[in-house]
C-alpha cells in the first residue's frame, strides 16, 4: 500500500472511531430513527474502508448506493423542535435551514462522486472520494451537531 493510501485510511478511521457516541439510550421515534441511520452510515463507511483495502469496487458501488437512500431522505427527519436530549441535533439546524440543506446537498454529491469513482474501478480516485465523503460528514457535524 502506498503511504498516501495508509494515510487516508488511518485518517478516516480516527475520524469515525474516535467520534463514536452512543446516545441512543432513551431516544424514541424520529430521533431514534435518524440516530440509527447515522450509526448505520458510520458502519457503511467502515465497510467501504475495508473494501478499499481489497480493493472490491463492486462492494463500494453497492454500499454507496445504499448510503444515498438515507442521504436523500435525511432532510425529512429533522422536524422543528426535535432537539431534546438525548438528541445531539444542534438548534442551528432550524435557525439556519439553508446552511443545513447545503450540507445535506454536499453530502449527497460526495456519495455520488464516490459511487462514480468506484464504478470506474480506479483506486486513487475512489480513495480521494472516500476522504471527501468523510470530510462532508465532519463538515455537517461541526455546525449542526452538538
Ligand atoms: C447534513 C448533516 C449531516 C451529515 C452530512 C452527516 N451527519 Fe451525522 N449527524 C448529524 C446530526 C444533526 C446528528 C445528531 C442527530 C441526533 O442526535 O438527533 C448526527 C449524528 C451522527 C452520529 C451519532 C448517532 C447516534 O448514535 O447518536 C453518527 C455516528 C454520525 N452522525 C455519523 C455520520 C457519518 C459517518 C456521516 C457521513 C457518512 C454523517 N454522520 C453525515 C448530521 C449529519
Amino acid at each position: 500500500m502506498s503511504r498516501f493510501v495508509i494515510w487516508v485510511l488511518s485518517l478516516s478511521s480516527s475520524l469515525f472511531l474516535a467520534t463514536v457516541t452512543y446516545a441512543h439510550e432513551g431516544a424514541t421515534g424520529i430521533v431514534k430513527e435518524r440516530m440509527d441511520s447515522f450509526a448505520e452510515a458510520r458502519g457503511q463507511m467502515k465497510q467501504i474502508r475495508g473494501a478499499i483495502g481489497e480493493p472490491d469496487f463492486d462492494a463500494i458501488t453497492d454500499i454507496s448506493a445504499k448510503m444515498q437512500i438515507w442521504a436523500d431522505k435525511m432532510a425529512n427527519y429533522f422536524p422543528e423542535g426535535s432537539d431534546q436530549p438525548p438528541s445531539e441535533a444542534a438548534p442551528t439546524i432550524w435557525s439556519d435551514p439553508d446552511g443545513f440543506a447545503a450540507k445535506i446537498s454536499a453530502y449527497q454529491q460526495s456519495i455520488k462522486a464516490l459511487n462514480a469513482a468506484a464504478l470506474s474501478d480506479d483506486r486513487d480516485s475512489t480513495i480521494q472520494a472516500f476522504g471527501a465523503l468523510g470530510q462532508s460528514c465532519k463538515n455537517c457535524h461541526q455546525t449542526y451537531r452538538k
